[in-house]
């Protein structure tokens, strides 16, 4: 088993962006600005976007965290995407998901200018990536795609089975590996709640990637020999004897499937820690797009 190592790998990647911002300002240029929207108080959504400014400073890029009370109405949330829009000083942004049940995600989601979408959410982005066209790619998807790439995992002709079709991980993720391109050109297999006999499925998967969210779901007996494991979950398991007092836990029984597996991901540090760099490099491209 080999261990596929996120962190490591976003590191690289950060420091690969550090250069390109160092050039920048030697030319004169401004340091890419990355703003991020949280509304409420959820605990890991609050972490994900810390970790996210915090990053940023770690590149050089400047960034603005703007946080709006749990309470806020849907249309003050759409001014102050507006605000974002036409602020030229912001390259990108993202509004943190999910938001509070009485805002309209999707109404949220249109109203982004789709050369400042970084998270490549928008149907423009969602639809020129589906069509191989150049795009924003949802950072996740774009950070597992260059996890295969950078291990020289090979794609091509194999049957990859994707657990969970969410518009975040899973649905982005199967259009991507079975598109043309880095990481592509595999057979790809959705799987969801609605999927009779997902077994079956899982364990023909030679790449094996679940979005699904439920902590330690995939468990030995249900992968191949040599799969390629890919877990995307990151749950907050109640832990009382850790000092946060929770664990975070991936879709698959670690322990148990790294024997069977040629590569694996740990939870944490595999895909968590790739999504933040992905956002940075496409943060970067936005600043080319919009400058
Ligand atoms: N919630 C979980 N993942 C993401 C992400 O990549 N971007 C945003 N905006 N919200 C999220």
């Amino acid at each position: 088993m080999k261990l596929i190592d996120g962190k490591k790998i976003a590191l690289k990647i950060k420091d690969e962006i550090k250069d390109q911002v160092y050039k920048m300002i030697e030319l004169g240029e401004k340091p890419p600005h990355l703003a991020a929207v949280i509304v409420g108080n959820d605990g890991a959504s609050l972490t994900y976007v810390g970790s996210k400014v915090k990053s940023c400073k770690q590149v050089g890029f400047n960034s603005t965290l703007i946080t709006l009370p749990e309470n806020i109405s849907e249309n003050e949330l759409l001014y102050e995407v507006d605000k974002l829009n036409k602020n030229n000083d912001i390259d990108g942004f993202i509004v943190q998901l999910p938001l509070p049940k009485h805002i309209d995600e999707n109404k949220v989601t249109l109203s982004i200018n789709p050369n400042k979408d970084v998270d490549g959410f928008h149907p423009s982005n969602f639809g020129k990536m589906a069509l191989g066209m150049k795009s924003f790619i949802p950072a996740t998807p774009f950070g597992i795609i260059e996890l295969l790439d950078r291990y020289q995992i090979k794609t091509s002709g194999k049957h990859t089975v994707v657990i969970g079709r969410s518009s975040i991980v899973g649905r982005p993720i199967s259009i991507l590996m079975n598109s043309k391109g880095k990481s592509g050109d595999s057979t790809v297999t959705v799987v969801h709640s609605r999927t009779k006999n997902i077994k079956d499925y899982i364990k023909s998967a030679d790449i094996l990637i679940s979005a699904l969210g439920v902590p330690d779901f995939v468990k030995k007996e249900m992968v191949k020999d040599g799969v390629v494991v890919i877990d995307v979950g990151i749950t907050r398991v109640i832990d009382e004897n850790s000092e946060k007092g929770y664990v975070i836990k991936g879709d698959v029984d670690f322990e148990s499937v790294k024997d069977k597996a040629s590569y694996i991901t740990p939870v944490p540090g595999g895909v968590g820690p790739m999504t933040i760099a992905m956002l940075l490099k496409n943060t970067l491209l936005s600043r080319s797009i919009n400058s």
